[in-house]
């Protein structure tokens, strides 16, 4: 499964993508107005440090002013994705988009069939937000269940990007039902590492070690 981190804070991508673990990046609009950054600029430096797709949003909602926001977005970097929110003008720009072989994350998406029409108009990625469904009363993860068999149903190669993530259970659980990325905050990245057994294993074998007076280098 890829790790995407969501999240515009240039010291937290840097410090995760130094594990070598961090496949991509997501961000948008309220992730960019967090940053207090310039959005093509905070963009392009991401754009930087990572090599995988860095999901870059439009704010427009009508197809025509999304593509002329894609057309600034795409020349950023190789590697922008173009987010776009799952609205017919959304799908239209999907289709526009990835039929010039622009890599495009549909966003916001709460149904299968919602997954279902991404991926007709030929997504990259397909972000439902696990999180936000959950708050709802649904369950996030009966929908990445339906989702993933769908596009298995059909051999769809748009990849399921596990949206909206809240804690490690979510990922644990994505993993689980073959969801293809997922992308979470950096201190959800950041607790996958974390086991209490690890941190008193460790701490065991240091107070061990220091017994025998000895030094490896
Ligand atoms: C995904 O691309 C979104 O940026 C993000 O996961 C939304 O998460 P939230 O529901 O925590 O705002």
């Amino acid at each position: 499964m890829k790790f995407f981190v969501d999240t515009a804070e240039i010291e937290a991508i840097r410090d995760l993508a130094a594990t070598g673990l961090l496949d991509g990046v997501t961000t948008n609009p309220s992730l960019i107005a967090k940053s207090g950054r310039d959005f093509k600029e905070v963009t392009r430096e991401i754009c930087g440090i990572v090599d995988g797709p860095v999901s870059a949003e439009v704010v427009a909602l009508d197809h025509a002013t999304m593509m002329k926001e894609a057309e600034v977005l795409r020349k950023i970097a190789d590697n922008v994705c173009i987010k776009v929110p799952l609205t017919v003008d959304g799908l239209k720009t999907c289709k526009a988009l990835s039929g010039e072989g622009t890599m495009v994350n549909v966003t916001l998406c709460f149904s299968a069939n919602q997954a279902l029409l991404a991926a007709k108009a030929g997504a990259s990625f397909i972000s439902p937000f696990v999180g936000r469904h959950d708050d709802n009363g649904f369950d996030g993860m009966d929908l990445i269940e339906d989702i993933r068999l769908i596009y298995d149903n059909y051999n769809f190669a748009t990849e399921i990007l596990v949206a909206s993530v809240r804690h490690t259970n979510h990922v644990l659980q994505a993993a689980k039902i073959g969801a293809d990325v997922m992308t979470a905050p950096p201190a959800v990245i950041h607790a996958l590492f974390k086991h209490v057994l690890t941190d008193k294993g460790i701490e065991g074998f240091m107070a061990d070690w220091a017994k025998t007076g000895q030094s490896i280098l």
